[in-house]
C-alpha cells in the first residue's frame, strides 16, 4: 500500500462506524472469508463476511476470532434468516465477536433486530424495489443496502441511479448503493445520489484475498458486461452470472456441493476490473479517484472556472 494514504471521506457511514471510507467489501458466498474482511477493513474501509461461508456455529466462531486478532476494526456480516442456518447461534457469535454491522438477506429483518440493537449494532436488509424498503423500515431498519440492476449476486433490475434516490426520498432511511460500482467515479456518482457508502463486490472477487479459483479471478478480468447474464436458472431467483460458467451446468447442484465452485457469479461491472490487486490498493485506488473525480465534477462549475 502507498506510505500517503488517500484523503479521508466523509458520510453518515463513516461517522457511525469511525471509518476513512463509506467503501464496505461485499459479503460474497464461497468468495468473502476473513482474509478478503480484513483487508478491506484494514484499509479503512468494512470487510464483511456471509455466514453461509462457515458450515457450522463452530466455523464460524473461529474466523471470527481470527479476524478479532488481526483487526480492530469494525466488521460486518451477513445473515440468511429463511430458516435453513441456526441464525440464532450464528447471530449469538457474531455479537459476541463484536460485530455491529449486518446485512440481511432472505428473511424477516425482525428477527434480529432487537438483539442487534441491545447491542449497539445496526441492520441493513438488501433490498432490489420500494415494497422491499418499506418492509425493512418498517421492520426497524437502520439503513438499506440498494442492490441495483447488473450487481454480482442476486441482482435487482432498477439501476441504482434510480434506485438510490426513490428509496432515499420514499422511506427516509440511509441507503448504501451495491451493484457496478468498482471506482471512485461510479462512488463519486452514487454519493452524488444521495447514497452514504457503496459496497464493493466484483471488483474484490480479483484479489489475492478472495477465496476464488484462479480460473474464476481470471474470466472475471477477462470478461466484460456483455458476458454477464441476468437468469434465475441457477438459484431459482434473479442473478447475474458469467456466461461461460453456467453455460456448462444443465442444473442447479445440491447445497453444498463442490461444484457450486466452478459456478461464478460477477456484476456488469468486471467492465473496471483490469487487474488482479491486493484488496487494500483497490480501496486507496477507489479514494484517490474518488477525490479526482469531485475535483473534475468542481472545475465544472463557472464561479470555479473563471474561463467559462
Ligand atoms: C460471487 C458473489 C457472491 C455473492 N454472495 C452474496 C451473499 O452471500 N450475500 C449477500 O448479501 N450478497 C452477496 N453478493 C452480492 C454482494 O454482496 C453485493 O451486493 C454485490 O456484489 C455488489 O455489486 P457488484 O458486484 O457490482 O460490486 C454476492 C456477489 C457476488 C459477486
Amino acid at each position: 500500500m502507498p506510505n500517503v494514504l488517500a484523503p479521508s471521506i466523509r458520510t453518515w457511514l463513516t461517522e457511525v462506524y469511525g471509518l476513512r471510507y463509506p467503501i464496505i467489501g461485499a459479503p460474497m458466498f464461497l468468495v468473502s472469508y476473513e482474509e478478503l474482511a480484513i483487508a478491506v477493513s484494514e484499509a479503512g474501509g468494512l470487510g464483511t463476511i456471509p455466514l453461509p461461508n462457515y458450515r457450522d456455529v463452530e466455523a464460524l466462531k473461529q474466523a471470527l476470532a481470527v479476524i478479532r486478532r488481526a483487526t480492530h476494526e469494525p466488521v460486518g456480516v451477513n445473515i440468511h434468516l429463511s430458516g435453513r442456518f441456526e441464525w440464532r447461534a450464528q447471530l449469538a457469535a457474531c455479537l459476541d465477536a463484536g460485530v455491529g454491522f449486518f446485512i440481511t438477506s432472505l428473511g424477516d429483518p425482525r428477527k434480529i433486530m432487537d438483539d442487534v440493537h441491545a447491542s449497539g449494532g445496526r441492520v441493513f436488509p438488501d433490498v432490489v424495489s420500494l415494497s422491499q424498503g418499506l418492509k425493512s423500515r418498517d421492520a426497524g431498519a437502520d439503513g438499506l443496502v440498494a442492490v441495483g440492476a447488473g450487481a454480482g449476486g442476486h441482482g435487482g433490475t432498477v439501476p441504482i441511479p434510480v434506485l438510490v434516490p426513490y428509496l432515499l426520498a420514499e422511506t427516509g432511511l440511509p441507503v448504501i448503493a451495491a451493484g457496478g460500482i468498482s471506482t471512485g467515479a461510479q462512488m463519486a456518482a452514487a454519493l452524488a445520489l444521495g447514497a452514504c457508502g457503496v459496497v464493493v463486490g466484483t471488483r474484490l472477487i480479483a484479489t489475492p484475498e478472495a477465496r476464488a479459483s484462479a480460473a474464476y479471478k481470471a474470466a472475471v478480468i477477462a470478461a466484460g458486461p456483455e458476458d454477464i447474464v441476468f437468469s434465475d436458472r441457477i438459484t431459482g431467483n434473479g442473478a447475474n452470472w458469467i456466461r461461460q460458467s453456467i453455460e456448462r451446468v444443465a442444473q442447479s447442484p445440491e447445497i453444498g456441493s463442490r461444484r457450486w465452485r466452478d459456478i461464478w457469479s460477477a456484476g456488469q461491472s468486471v467492465a473496471q476490473v483490469a487487474r488482479l490487486l491486493p484488496a487494500g490498493e483497490i480501496v486507496q485506488e477507489m479514494a484517490r479517484t474518488y477525490g479526482e473525480a469531485c475535483a473534475a465534477l468542481r472545475r465544472t462549475l463557472p464561479e470555479d472556472n473563471p474561463q467559462t
